[in-house]
């Protein structure tokens, strides 16, 4: 899945802007599994997207930070097809969501593991049940023996081999946030939404889950895009940043980049971390 996305040809050179980044009709090619093109968004009189426009490279990490109410949710309900933009478009492996009806936006969503910011775990389940849960679901004839095969890989890609019998009850924030991550991955998704996956955690278990969408990137190839307003987090995880601030994206580029941009806002959101307040 995300492997064989990885390894397709590059983009030819002439597909690049002078600036070298993919032009805006490039919405299929090879190394794009998310294009988000002048999408705007209202909501009454209140126009809350203004025209993003963002490229989500296949295997990367890309952090969308905001501050409260600058549309990230809204962003992220358009990338899995749960809002419809007014105008403009989100290409998912070069598909049009706009021209996508309900039934091949469920098919899409299929392609993605999300992780909110409560691990939603059924606390009824031990983790085995939790994280097996999905393959029931769609596989109602897969073998028990391949679920646990399924089931104890991706437990011990995340460190919790040893703790299928527990109880969502008897584990740690971390490790529920990592159990959440497991059920999110199972149905192997080629792309993972994380939604504000650190605010109230404390620093030890924030860095827990840092280390665990790393892993995800690193060990199971999925590409990542993270909504946060967790700066520190957000300098850890990310491949690219993006910072969006009155309906649109006004910073994009690699955390050196975001650190030194000159943008007011974009200097105001993550100076304080970089150049004291
Ligand atoms: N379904 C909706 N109907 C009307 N307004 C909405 C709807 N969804 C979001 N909004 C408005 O859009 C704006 C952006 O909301 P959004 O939830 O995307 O912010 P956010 O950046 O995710 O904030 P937070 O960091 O607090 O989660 C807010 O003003 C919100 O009230
Ligand atoms: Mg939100």
């Amino acid at each position: 899945m995300g492997r064989l996305e990885s390894e397709m040809p590059r983009q030819r050179p002439e597909e690049k802007d002078v600036a070298g980044h993919p032009r805006a009709a490039d919405k299929g090619s090879s190394d794009v599994i998310i294009s988000i093109r002048d999408l705007h968004k209202s909501f009454g009189g209140h126009e809350v997207l203004k025209g993003v426009n963002l490229d989500v490279e296949v295997g990367s990490t890309v952090v969308i930070l905001g501050v409260s109410g600058s549309g990230k949710s809204v962003l992220m309900k358009h990338v899995i097809g749960l809002l419809r933009p007014d105008s403009g478009d989100v290409f998912v492996d070069g598909r049009s969501l706009s021209r996508t009806d309900e039934h091949g936006l469920q098919e899409v969503r299929r392609g993605f593991g999300m992780v909110f910011q409560t691990a939603a775990l059924f606390d009824s389940m031990s983790v085995y049940g939790n994280v097996s849960f999905p393959l029931r679901e769609h596989f109602r004839k897969m073998p028990e023996s391949e679920i646990r095969e399924r089931v104890s890989e991706k437990l011990a890609i995340l460190g919790l081999s040893g703790h299928e019998d527990k109880f969502p009850g008897e584990l740690s924030g971390g490790m529920r946030k990592r159990v959440g991550l497991a059920r999110a991955v199972i149905m192997e998704p080629k792309i993972v939404l994380y939604d504000e996956p650190t605010t109230g955690l404390d620093p030890i278990t924030t860095d827990d889950v840092d280390n665990m969408i790393m892993q995800a990137r690193e060990a199971l190839q999925v590409t990542s895009v993270v909504i946060s307003h967790d700066i520190r987090s957000a300098f850890k995880v990310a491949t690219k940043l993006a910072v969006l601030y009155d309906g649109r994206i006004v910073a994009e580029g690699q955390p050196e980049e975001i650190a030194n941009h000159p943008h007011p806002h974009v200097r105001k959101f993550v100076g304080t971390h970089f150049h004291g307040s």
